[in-house]
């Protein structure tokens, strides 16, 4: 399952304006694009909106911007979608992000969230430099209560498993841990534990050399 193809089994994404928001390099900013959405991506991290302004479809529309202080007009979007980002915004920003996502939204809106759970092959892995087990249980709290007091309905949930491929532990090195200088400050301490690590949990599925990341997709509505 990727997490596109979910959504699009919720909402019709041709021709409608979706934001997603904490894009990182824009993977699912250019796989909206590729289903007929217009996207614009938001993403805090100067470097990486450099990376995405680079390598995107220009019709893309890349923002440096924060979840909690969208640099969007009220209105503006069809779609708010959170890919794998909610639990690293703080949590003292957590309620002006739904605020500001409300904001954005149409009154026919969506928003869909997607939150991995902290177990998997792949979070048994990168736990070794970046440990996001608090974060990530209290974002799925989050999600189960967000309710009509806050401007949302809950539409979906849906549980799946998102399966990535690895070939090797370099390459794992050099997309999850290289890019983030905090891991890459943990990694020295834990290399060779991580990589005994890879090689115990990574599985061979039709020859692809893959992980997995449990997660669950929450789709909403905006209360009316
Ligand atoms: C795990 S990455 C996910 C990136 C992308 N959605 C994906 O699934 O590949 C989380 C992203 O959220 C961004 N981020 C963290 N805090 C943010 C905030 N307050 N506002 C916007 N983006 C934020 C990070 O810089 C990072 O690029």
């Amino acid at each position: 399952m990727s997490h596109i193809e979910h959504l699009k089994s919720l909402y019709p994404l041709q021709g409608v304006h979706v934001v997603d928001v904490g894009a990182g390099d824009g993977i699912y900013s250019r796989q909206l694009h590729a289903v007929g959405a217009k996207v614009t991506a938001i993403e805090i991290d100067p470097r990486k909106v450099a990376k995405a302004r680079e390598n995107l479809p220009s019709s893309i529309q890349v923002k440096l911007g924060a979840a909690e202080k969208l640099p969007l007009s009220s209105g503006a979007a069809d779609l708010v979608g959170m890919f794998f980002s909610l639990h690293h915004v703080p949590s003292d920003f957590q309620s002006a992000t739904f605020r500001e996502i409300r904001r954005v939204l149409k009154s026919s809106g969506r928003l869909h969230i997607v939150e991995p759970y902290p177990y998997g092959t792949m979070f048994d892995v990168v736990r070794m430099v970046e440990d996001e087990t608090h974060v990530r249980t209290r974002s799925h709290q989050l999600l189960n209560g967000l309710d009509r007091d806050r401007g949302f309905e809950l539409v979906n949930k849906r549980e799946y498993v998102l399966t990535r491929e690895y070939p090797t532990f370099e390459v794992f090195l050099e997309k999850i841990v290289l890019p983030d200088p905090d891991r890459t400050r943990a990694y020295d301490a834990v290399a060779a534990e991580m990589a005994a690590t890879y090689e115990r949990v990574a599985e061979t599925v039709d020859g692809r050399v893959v992980l997995h990341q449990p997660c669950a997709a929450y789709h909403f509505s905006v209360a009316g």
